[in-house]
């Protein structure tokens, strides 16, 4: 049987250094674990756009669409400014998520027990957490139409467009539902059902999935403001949180500063089943490119490390070897090894991202 496939787009700003680390552990299951790879690299973002002069070529979407998985670092960078709508680093990895169809984002958000003096949280609010938001992601306010700036009479005028469609509402809800059938069976489903038609119908569809197919499951509403409220109060209250593309995209950040660094989070991005069974996937860190220290060895790898254990897990049905590496993360953090981002009050020595990532393998090997 052919091995499995994966197709690394490390990116821009600090992508291709946290990257490096996850490399390294890719060798590691060759070398220790027999588990190969296929393994093939491409360029997404503006360092495509140097290159090609677009984000993403038709070749390496191509290739995206055939791998079992794709591994992406970051997008993006102050150079890139100055570059017009169409071309800028971020539409190459819209595309992907578009054209892929991977409507279903997993952040999980997992309070490390040795992280929970750093987040700017008090500690027995965030000890322990351990929270998946689940962001539907190829639709809403994203894609929807009409877009654009417009003159209207003697001024411009910006327009975008939320819109969602039963069917796009019900599949990101079902995932959300089989995700809380394997966790605590408790979903909490955020919108503006208050201001907003597309929330009204996203409340609808997701209480009549809900009655239909999973009756088990705890479900409870949430306005998305409030929402934001409560995961600064009390995040422990939840289990998953469904919720559309852009209310996703900043409750997301929020629900990583709880876990200490927005440099801790992974994400799975899923689609429909590939003929193998395997599911549309790609894996990325929620952190973006951090130019600012892009270059000084100072990014931490844990976030891009986890989302290489989720692919572990969601593509690849390997849920020891997922686990494995998350528990290699657990021990390292324990031990005290700390990047930059990491470092508290009481100060200390962090740490480089090649340090932490072997780190990372010492934990590995421990592991055997
Ligand atoms: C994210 C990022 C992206 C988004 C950007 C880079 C397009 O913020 O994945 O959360 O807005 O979705
Ligand atoms: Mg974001």
């Amino acid at each position: 049987m052919a091995n499995p496939s994966l197709l690394i787009l490390a990116g821009d700003g600090i992508g291709p250094e946290v990257m490096a680390e996850v490399k390294k552990i890719i060798g590691w299951f060759d070398a220790k674990r027999g588990i190969k790879f296929d393994v093939s690299e491409g360029l997404v973002g503006g360092c495509s756009y140097d290159a090609h002069g677009t984000p993403l070529t038709d070749e390496t979407m191509a290739q995206a669409q055939e791998v079992d998985a794709v591994l992406l670092g970051a997008v993006g960078g102050p150079k890139y400014d100055v570059l017009d709508f169409s071309v800028k680093p971020e539409r190459g990895l819209l595309r992907l998520r578009k054209e892929m169809d991977l409507f279903s984002n997993l952040r999980p958000a997992q309070c490390f027990d040795a992280l929970a003096d750093f987040s700017s949280l008090k500690k027995d609010v965030v000890a322990g957490l351990d929270i998946v938001i689940v962001r539907e992601l190829t639709s809403g306010v994203y894609f929807g139409e009409p877009r654009g700036i417009f003159v209207e009479g003697n001024e411009r005028v910006g327009i975008n467009t939320q819109r969602y469609t039963e069917s796009e509402i019900a599949r990101v809800a079902r995932s959300a539902f089989e995700l809380a059938r394997k966790r605590n069976n408790k979903v909490c489903s955020m919108e503006k059902a208050n201001v907003m038609e597309s929330g009204i119908l996203w409340r609808e569809v997701v209480q009549e999935i809900h009655d239909k197919e999973y009756p088990d499951v705890q479900l409870s509403h949430m306005y998305a403001d409030a929402g934001a409220m409560q995961l600064c109060r009390w995040p422990k209250q939840f289990d998953v949180i469904v919720t559309d593309n852009l209310f996703g995209d900043l409750l997301s950040d929020m629900a990583a500063m709880l876990t200490g660094s927005l440099g801790m989070l992974p994400s799975a991005s899923l689609g429909l089943p590939m003929e193998n069974g395997r599911p549309k996937a790609l894996y990325e860190p929620v952190h973006g490119s951090a130019p600012d220290i892009a270059g000084t060895g100072k990014a931490n790898p844990i976030a891009c490390v986890l989302s290489f254990a989720m692919a572990l897990r969601y593509s690849f049905s390997m849920l020891d070897e997922a686990t494995r590496v998350e528990k290699a993360v657990e021990k390292v953090l324990a031990d005290g090894v700390r990047t930059a981002d990491l470092m508290g009050p009481e100060g200390g020595v962090p740490v480089s991202t090649s340090q932490m990532g072997d780190a990372i393998v010492a934990a590995l090997d421990a592991s055997l």
